[in-house]
């Protein structure tokens, strides 16, 4: 292969950046042409993308979000559509993609696979539900992200012997939730994968912080579980004279998809972009690169799309231990 491109598509994340890098000096060595496409798949079907060359990724690495633009293209669903972006690509001379996203954005690479064109994933998102790798890109730089954001809560809530709510992301997904209510020593972790409790147990559980002495009350909730953060807030204040502790909620939202790339990020992108455009250049297709253990690995898309990464509900009875 003498020519690729590559797109960064979905919700952005901390360490897309090293990724592009990579993917593109990786590409360069080999004296293959890299084109950037703009706009995640939107760009594809637009054909708003334009060559790279080294020095067009320089500097990039430290940054937060994705030089090239993502976005939703929800119509990519579309096979006409995807004809459309897989002729653009032919035009422009162009053998192989690689796709750095999430769940959606790998499965687009995997239809465009299956209608014939070469493409190669990389596991992009915070949320850290993609199937098949221990660990996406994004995650390490969210999670130290929100457990500054639990640290700084703590300490005002122990000044005021308060119990905080905190509403982390993950639509879908409690990953966020439970690593970094673990990490930042959370007396209530809600995630989606787990059922309840009921928010008279949630009140219980605050009371019970109460008398066994603690100053604070701290409570980690995904986006996603039901019945939502807002019915805890309300049972919780309409409770306020029993409970002990007055209490109030943060909701982190789009803080945590921003900033500089922890330093694990850095390396996970830059391997996993190297690795990526390796694998491409030498004919892989329908397939993305797994993070197992410390080593990268193949995987065939068919099976990393097929269902989301399992929540490890181990790390949930060790969360119930610690309080
Ligand atoms: P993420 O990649 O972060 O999981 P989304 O689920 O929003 O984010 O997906 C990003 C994009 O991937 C979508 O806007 C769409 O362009 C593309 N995509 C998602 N699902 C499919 C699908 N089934 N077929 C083709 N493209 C898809
Ligand atoms: O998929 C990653 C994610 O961060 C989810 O956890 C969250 O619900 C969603 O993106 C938010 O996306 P948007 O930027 O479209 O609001």
């Amino acid at each position: 292969m003498r020519s690729i491109a590559l797109l960064t598509s979905g919700g952005d994340g901390p360490g897309l950046n090293a990724c592009i890098r990579a993917v593109t000096r990786q590409a360069l060595k080999h004296r293959a042409e890299v084109h950037g496409v703009r706009w995640g798949y939107r760009g594809l079907v637009n054909g708003d993308f334009s060559q790279l060359s080294s020095r067009d990724v320089g500097g990039i690495m430290g940054r937060g979000g994705t030089m090239l633009g993502t976005a939703r293209c929800p119509e990519f669903k579309d096979v006409k559509v995807r004809r459309t972006a897989i002729r653009n690509l032919n035009q422009r001379g162009v053998e192989g993609l690689v796709v750095i996203g999430g769940n959606g954005s790998l499965t687009g690479a995997f239809e465009l696979h299956e209608m014939g064109f070469p493409t190669y994933g990389i596991p992009a998102s915070i949320d850290n539900d993609v199937f098949g790798t221990d660990m996406s890109v994004g995650v390490d730089t969210t999670l130290n992200t929100i457990l500054d954001a639990i640290d700084r809560i703590k300490d005002t809530a122990t000044s005021h012997q308060r119990a905080f709510m905190i509403e982390v992301m993950g639509r879908d997904s409690g990953y966020l939730a439970l690593a970094s209510g673990l990490a930042g020593g959370a007396e209530v972790i809600l995630v989606p994968e787990r059922e309840g409790p009921d928010v008279e147990k949630i009140g219980d559980i605050v009371v019970e912080a109460y008398v066994r002495g603690k100053h604070h009350c701290i409570m980690v909730i995904a986006e996603g579980w039901k019945p939502g953060t807002q019915a805890v807030e309300d049972y919780l204040r309409s409770h306020r004279d029993d409970l002990g502790f007055d209490v109030r909620v943060t909701v982190l939202g789009h803080v945590q998809r921003g900033g500089r790339p922890s330093a694990f990020d850095r390396l996970l992108g830059t391997r996993m972009g190297a690795f990526a455009s390796d694998r491409l250049l030498e004919g892989e297709s329908g397939t993305m690169v797994a993070l197992r253990g410390n080593k990268l690995e193949s995987l065939p898309l068919a099976e990393a799309v097929a269902e989301q990464r399992p929540l490890d509900l181990r790390l949930l009875e060790l969360a119930d231990m610690m309080d």
